[in-house]
């Protein structure tokens, strides 16, 4: 099997191409215009089932065959979608019962997108049927790079209800629990009367009168994930059987809550996501960590950003563009955290539909000289320029466990506090990296942690079989271990861990949480560290010492002078815990200090807002430097060594000045 970069081996670049919106002579005006602007990738076909088989088993891929020869012959190569992310509307109206429906039992309607049940017979044997023939027919087309597996599984429609998404969640359920009387343990069904005697008597609890029983939500939500994933696997298969040698992948989406992408990742042969952030918020952060994850979820393997836009969506209330030159400074984000590929929705702006104010790389104008396609060639020659960044990886000491369970299960109802968001605490700590320039992987608690000096794990509430030891372990061999106020309090199920909490962390953090103290909106109230006082909010722990000591203590309140935040050496490490939401200040110095202890340096100094990220291999070191301000910027270079600016050409030592909102990539010689 080849790996992406055996098999592209320069930066990609490129787009969606949707040509079945255009006519012929449009596509020779493409293909001439994509060579003209650097392009070398282009995915074709998302969203072209209904033009494939315009009825039922009758194929017609005459256009597609003219459209694959013609970029092959212009030198750009395809990601070929397997089409099936929408099915035409003959499908949904010969099979009703292939559409998805919604909680309250009402089937989507026809004239959108993706509102297949993913558990429909109907829709996977025309799927299947599809698939096989694209397989058979472009196995060895030339231009074939990739395979593009349907589009952004469960975007739009993540939860489906209909009778057979129902019959196969009981399957899933008899599989997972083999006799109903362990499902009615492990779910805790003695409380509010809600005993099983058979897999038949369960229900979906889409419409019901109050809070659902936790252990049912948090495995339908499992059920659906595998539901998505058993399509994007059926799909695999037929494509790997085909053309073993070509990789496989789906796009992955922005802070996407439905899908564990940690599982999935393992069916994937390369990462590739769809970035979209949003110009009003200033400097990408939450995209910074979305690149990280992605990053991580092979384990340090290069991914593709496989959509962007060149200046603005149509999908939000109100659509800001990007400003000159940010989409270029974004793109190089991406590069930065880990990308190997710089892909766009869409190469050419549509002129009908739903999404024709939706930016492209060329504009409705198809004006040469416009900003965005004079953006769009300038990043398409860059790129040219920086073979030697694919495969390179970030190496990174610091990891941050994120888990998607965990996600679901902190945030079902029914909690001390129901307004926690996890992926905003998770960033409460990323983003002191970020601001920091200490590059960051992201893993599971039961991942192997023995590369990381620093680990942090964020409202880690869920604890698995076997994560406590993982944790344990990872501290008692010297590691430094950060954990968050309300982790370690349930167990797959949403079963608390009894003792007092986090009772399987409890002995390695030397302390324990004796009551919550959620507060009201807009309440803070104050810790104190070594004399200095810092804001909090949201949550305080009643903390109880045993073992650890005390960093920092409450100011005021019924729970004043109780630790706050405490410290405990085990083994050869030690293990923080922070028992409430500190204000930025706090953390950034916390974790500083932490960092500093191991060693953890940013890769050179500069002003803030100046990313600094390394991508080594074994052939090339590289410094990629970005800054987001609009005044230049001086950078120190920790090493003597020479840099090459592979932009530019000139060579560096020691110091080093960027332009505002302007990037530099530096290759160590
Ligand atoms: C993505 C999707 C594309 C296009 C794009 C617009 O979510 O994959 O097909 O709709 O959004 O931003």
């Amino acid at each position: 099997m080849k790996t992406v970069s055996d098999v592209l081996t320069n930066i990609s670049y490129g787009g969606d191409y949707n040509p079945e919106q255009w006519t012929e002579d449009v596509w020779l005006k493409d293909a001439k215009l994509m060579r003209k602007a650097g392009v070398n990738l282009i995915s074709v076909g998302i969203f072209s089932w209904a033009v494939l088989e315009k009825e039922e088993g009758n194929y017609d891929f005459s256009w597609l065959d003219k459209v694959m020869d013609m970029l092959h012959d212009h030198g750009v190569g395809v990601c070929l979608a397997t089409a099936t992310a929408s099915p035409p509307a003959w499908l949904s109206m010969k099979y009703p019962d292939s559409v998805a429906v919604n909680q309250y039992n009402v089937p989507y309607s026809f004239g959108s997108r993706q509102h297949y049940s993913p558990n429909s017979p109907e829709y996977r044997s025309a799927m299947v049927r599809l698939v096989k023939k694209l397989a058979d027919r472009y196995k060895d087309h030339p231009a074939l790079k990739m395979w593009h597996i349907n589009n952004e599984y469960a975007c739009h429609m993540s939860e489906c209800y209909s009778d057979y998404s129902l019959q196969a969640f009981r399957k899933w359920l008899l599989n997972r629990y083999e006799h109903i009387d362990e499902l009615n343990e492990r779910w805790g069904t003695n409380f509010w009367s809600q005993r099983y005697n058979s897999f038949e008597e369960i229900t979906f609890s889409g419409n019901s009168p109050t809070l659902v029983n936790p252990g049912q939500e948090l495995d339908y939500k499992r059920f659906m994930n595998d539901s998505f994933l058993e399509l994007y696997k059926l799909e695999k298969d037929i494509l790997r059987e085909v053309t073993p040698n070509v990789p496989i992948f789906t796009n992955f989406m922005f802070e996407f809550k439905p899908l564990d992408y940690f599982q999935w990742a393992e069916e994937l042969d390369v990462i590739t996501w769809d970035s979209y952030p949003d110009p009003r918020e200033g400097i990408p952060v939450a995209h910074a960590m979305q690149h990280d994850i992605m990053r991580s979820l092979k384990k340090g393997q290069p991914f593709f950003l496989m959509e962007q836009v060149t200046n603005q969506v149509n999908w939000r209330d109100i659509n800001l563009p990007k400003k000159p030159g940010e989409m270029r400074l974004w793109s190089y984000a991406a590069i930065a955290h880990g990308g190997d590929g710089i892909m766009f929705f869409q190469w050419r702006q549509s002129r009908a539909g739903a999404e024709k104010f939706h930016g492209a790389m060329i504009p409705h104008s198809s004006d040469e000289t416009s900003r965005v396609y004079r953006e769009v060639k300038q990043l398409g020659d860059e790129l040219k320029k920086l073979d030697s960044l694919v495969g390179a990886r970030v190496p990174a000491k610091v990891a941050i466990v994120f888990d998607w369970e965990n996600w679901w299960a902190v945030e079902l109802d029914g909690k001390p506090h129901n307004k926690l968001d996890y992926l905003d605490h998770v960033k409460s700590y990323y983003q002191v990296f970020f601001a920091n320039n200490i590059a960051v992987d992201f893993v599971r608690a039961g991942d192997d942690l023995s590369a990381y000096e620093l680990v942090v794990a964020p409202m880690l509430y869920m604890i698995k079989l076997g994560d406590d030891k993982n944790l344990e372990n990872y501290v008692d061999t010297g590691g430094t271990l950060v954990v968050s106020y309300f982790s370690g309090i349930a167990d797959e199920n949403d079963r608390i861990h009894l003792g007092h909490y986090p009772a399987p962390l409890r002995h390695f953090l030397g302390m324990y949480v004796e009551e919550f103290v959620p507060y009201a909106e807009g309440k803070t109230n104050q810790i104190v560290h070594n004399a200095q006082h810092f804001s909090c909010s949201t949550w305080s722990d009643i903390i109880r010492l045993e073992g650890a000591h005390t960093l920092a203590s409450y100011k005021d309140e019924w729970y004043k002078d109780m630790p706050a935040v405490t410290s405990h050496s085990f083994g050869k490490g030690k293990a923080i815990y922070v028992g409430t939401e500190p204000e930025y200040d706090y953390v950034n110095q916390l974790i500083t200090t932490l960092a500093a202890e191991k060693n953890i340096e940013p890769p050179a100094e500069g002003p803030p807002n100046v990313e600094m990220v390394e991508r080594n291999s074994d052939e090339a070191n590289h410094l990629i430097v970005i800054n987001h301000n609009e005044d230049p910027a001086v950078i120190q270079l920790n090493s003597n060594k020479n840099y090459v600016n592979l932009l530019t050409g000139g060579t560096i030592q020691k110091e080093v000045s960027v332009e505002g909102t302007d990037v530099l990539v530096l290759r160590c010689e």
